[in-house]
């Protein structure tokens, strides 16, 4: 089949719905049937791509779906998706008819804040909410049980507002040591005996806790990073009560080959100088795609080796040491398999003293996303792009290989 793309550059993403789809069942499966699961697909699916990352999440058995934004929320309706939507973060007040409007449960956590929602609202007007409880992120929620009865009797007082949940968020739950958030759910617990009556949702998990405790699932848990199929800390990973698939991989093609006899310089700074006579291979990839300089040294793999990106890493391109001449357009994955060997999202993290949840959030809008379903590549999307006149071509779309 002629290759036929929607990006016009040999660097993409490849997110792998079916790893998602299995990660989500292995939760779904791994909790008690009556948990329902709002997968966690705020900050674009942690750049993942939300809406295809919404639908695959789904099908495989999540009832509703988190954003942090009310935006994300809104999006996510325009895209046609008519499942369960809760607002992780604050929303301003101002904006709460918007949310009525479209069905999007939003997050409260003061009684003035209730008391100016109300004023965007009409009688027969109808607003879910879920209570943030503060019980020791420090982040958003109400910490004391006078601000919380203060919110209950103000929803209980205003038809527009219905109860929907109440939640709280765990700041240690990826360590093994249990102390501060047996602590958090002892408050949370503590608070939840407050309330007149439940609501329907009561959530207080996520990743980690929603993995290894079973205590803290109550109905509803909140599934980010496994479902991408990243482990939520190194030291949980020999506790995994099932292997985690990882979504993301990251590919590129040599747009250039040279062979530089010794001592020659590559890139800005001229820091890396060829000790023999060596292959340099350059790729469409820099900084400005989340490729972060602090990258320079780390491997990428080509024909199944490993081979260390050299010099600086550019804006837009950066060079790799190949083991010999090979042909441009040779794939490179920077992220991913390449038969026995692998680049895990663990290692680029490790590479830049971060975190796993943050390397698939820096690699920016610029490189487009390619999702394979059933083993093939099936849609392109890319958010530069899909704004503007290549949107109706979105599904139309194959890359071969
Ligand atoms: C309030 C809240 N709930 C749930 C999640 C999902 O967390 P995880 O990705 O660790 O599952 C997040 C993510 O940061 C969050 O902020």
């Amino acid at each position: 089949m002629e290759t036929q793309t929607q990006f016009f550059r040999d660097t993409w993403a490849e997110i792998n719905l079916d790893h998602l789809y299995e990660n989500v069942m292995n939760i779904r499966t791994h909790i008690p049937g009556d948990v329902k699961v709002f997968a966690v697909v705020k900050a674009n699916a942690y750049g993942h791509g939300d809406v295809q990352t919404a639908l695959t999440a789904l099908s495989a058995g999540a009832h509703g779906l988190a954003v942090a934004f009310l935006d994300e929320a809104i999006s996510l309706r325009k895209a046609g998706i008519t499942a369960p939507i809760h607002v992780l973060g604050a929303t301003r007040p101002k904006d709460v008819r918007i949310a009525s409007e479209l069905d999007i449960s939003l997050t409260t956590f003061h009684r003035e804040w209730l008391v100016e929602a109300e004023k965007q609202l009409s009688e027969g007007d109808r607003l879910n909410l879920h209570i943030k409880c503060d019980t020791g992120m420090g982040r958003i929620g109400v910490r004391t049980t006078e601000e919380l009865k203060g919110i209950e009797k103000y929803i209980q007082a205003h038809s527009q507002f219905e109860l929907e949940g109440i939640f709280t968020h765990f700041a240690t739950a990826d360590e093994l040591n249990d102390d501060y958030l047996d602590q958090q759910l002892a408050r949370f617990e503590h608070m939840l005996d407050q309330l007149d009556s439940l609501p329907a949702y009561i959530h207080s998990s996520n990743s980690a806790a929603t993995l290894r405790k079973t205590n803290t699932l109550f109905n509803a848990v909140r599934v980010g990073i496994a479902m991408y199929g990243l482990t939520p800390s190194p030291e949980m990973k020999p506790e995994l009560p099932f292997p985690l698939k990882e979504v993301f991989s990251l590919h590129s093609r040599l747009i250039h080959t040279k062979e530089l006899s010794a001592g020659e310089k590559v890139s800005y700074g001229a820091t890396y100088e060829t000790v023999e006579a060596e292959w340099i291979g350059t790729i469409p990839i820099g900084y400005a795609d989340g490729w972060l300089r602090k990258l320079q040294g780390q491997d990428v793999i080509v024909n199944e080796k490993r081979v260390p990106i050299v010099g600086r890493v550019c804006m837009d391109q950066c060079m790799i040491r190949l083991p010999e001449f090979l042909e441009i357009g040779t794939h490179v994955t920077l992220i991913g398999k390449q038969g026995e060997e692998a680049i895990t999202m663990d290692e680029i993290a490790g590479k830049l003293d971060t975190i796993n949840y943050e390397v698939p959030c820096m690699i920016s809008t610029r490189v487009p996303r390619i999702y394979i379903r059933n083993g093939e590549p099936s849609e392109v999307s890319n958010k530069l792009l899909s704004s503007g006149i290549h949107r109706q071509e979105e599904n139309n779309h194959q890359i071969n290989e």
